[in-house]
């Protein structure tokens, strides 16, 4: 909660001699912010920041990031701990519900989740409707969205116990989705959920599993899985989350909400990075090429840019990529792939791009996409998964930024205001007379 024990601050701008106060609200940690929202009333102006740099769009006790840092915390937790001592479902709990569970709790909401695994049936059909060569992300963007139309019963934004249902079966259903997508591009047939098996075990099952022989999910495997599913669970105001708040704003449903976050997902400045940064390793090849792509990142007349690098809030490392760096050591060694030459590649990418002022002086630093696509490839994932993957982890995050904003006093339909620097009022033209 807010220190509300300080005394009442204030900024005072001045405009052409008009001297207008505006509240400075302070969270737990983290910088003040400047309360604009009288200011167009008192000034007739706005204020202008594209891309939100300088702009805290809602009051959130969910996630914090430190960029100078590099420090990532959900509820209070650094992210290193809960990627090293807990796991998904447990981390979704501490998400959702602000606390971690106790063991009651815990089993409680894994069994909820488990029971929540399956699709309706019919959906199937959606699934056959998409061609084969389809994005597994157009798909699950179609498939989220149609959500709506299969789970009526949860789609009351207004009823807390629909609220509830929604989240559960989001967070549930989304593996079988994702799995059912890549299963749907590869022309296998779908694999169906069980219930004995742990959430990120069921998901790799879902996508590797075929029915003609057994299918055993290997545990360090399924744990690198989970990890993956932990370090992408929720990054706090960022794009595809901001979509969500924005789309539920207007009292959109739950699944037409997650399905505009996966939407804003997919483009490669977020989600689709992972996929983006995997392809140029490649396309770098071998360690001699770097030196060329580093060049082509710094030239800039040339729109290239080192995928997996550079972050909005991160202006140090990204505390995720390092837990990913010592993930993609454990599962290219558990598989027995030494000396992979995309690992290879970007190691030495990072260590030149690290020495380099360019990168030094921008504060561009290796973020979480640049290791987890290593880690993806060598579990046998095709990159067009990398995103889906993200877009299952994050569905966590995206649900508790919803739950939270529907329950916040001040929650307002998201309308920003522009700049107009278009024509001024002019007459008509008939097309004779153009
Ligand atoms: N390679 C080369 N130069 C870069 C890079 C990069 N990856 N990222 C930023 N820069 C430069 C950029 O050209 C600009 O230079 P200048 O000040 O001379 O114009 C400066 O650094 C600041 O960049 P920006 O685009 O103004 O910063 P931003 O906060 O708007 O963008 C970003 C952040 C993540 C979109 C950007 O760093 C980027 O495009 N990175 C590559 C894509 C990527 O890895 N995305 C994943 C982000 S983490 C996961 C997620 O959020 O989904």
């Amino acid at each position: 909660m807010p220190d509300t024990s300080r005394p009442a601050r204030h900024a005072t701008l001045t405009i052409d001699g008009k001297e207008i106060q505006l509240p400075l609200m302070s969270g737990t940690v983290g910088p003040d912010v400047m309360d604009i929202r009288k200011l167009y009333a008192q000034s007739d102006i706005f204020t202008y920041d594209p891309g939100f740099t300088s702009t805290a769009a809602c009051e959130s006790t969910i996630t914090y990031i430190d960029g100078d840092k590099g420090e990532l915390l959900h509820r209070g937790y650094p992210i290193d701990q809960l990627a090293e001592k807990s796991h998904y479902l447990e981390v979704c709990y501490l998400l959702l519900y602000g606390e971690l569970p106790t063991a009651a709790q815990l089993e409680d909401f894994e069994h909820r989740v488990t029971m929540h695994t399956m699709l309706h049936e019919q959906m199937q059909n959606f699934f056959r409707g998409f061609r084969r060569d389809a994005h597994p992300m157009a798909i699950m963007v179609g498939v989220v969205g149609a959500m709506s139309a299969f789970y009526h019963d949860s789609t009351d934004i207004a009823d807390p116990w629909q609220r509830e249902v929604a989240s559960i079966r989001l967070i549930a259903k989304m593996p079988t989705i994702a799995a059912w997508a890549y299963k749907y591009h590869i022309g296998q047939p779908f694999v169906y959920p069980r219930n004995d098996i742990d959430y990120a075990s069921n998901f790799l099952r879902m996508c590797f599993a075929v029915p003609a022989e057994d299918y055993v999910v290997d545990p360090i495997l399924s744990r690198a899985m989970d990890r993956i599913f932990t370090l992408h669970a929720d990054h706090e105001q960022n794009a595809s989350t901001s979509t969500v708040r924005l789309a539920s704003s207007s009292g959109a449903n739950p699944f037409a909400c997650i399905a505009a976050g996966i939407a804003c997902l997919w483009g490669p400045a977020h989600g689709g990075a992972n996929q983006a940064c995997l392809e140029m390793l490649k396309e770098i090849g071998t360690p001699d090429r770097i030196p060329e792509f580093i060049a082509r990142a710094k030239d800039k007349d040339d729109p290239f840019r080192l995928m997996g690098f550079g972050h909005r809030v991160y202006k140090n490392f990204d505390p995720r990529a390092t837990v990913m760096k010592e993930s993609a050591d454990e599962v290219l060694d558990l598989l027995g792939v030494e000396n992979n030459p995309v690992l290879q590649v970007a190691k030495e990418l990072e260590k030149q791009a690290l020495a380099d002022p360019y990168f030094a002086e921008k504060k561009l630093f290796p973020n979480v996409d640049f290791y987890s696509g290593i880690i993806l490839e060598a579990m046998g994932f095709p990159t067009s998964m990398f995103t889906p993957i993200f877009a299952l982890s994050r569905t966590v995050g995206w649900i508790s930024q919803w739950k939270e904003m529907l329950m916040d006093p001040s929650q307002k339909i998201g309308r920003p205001r522009q700049l107009y620097t278009g024509a001024c009022t002019r007459d008509y033209i008939e097309v004779e007379n153009r």
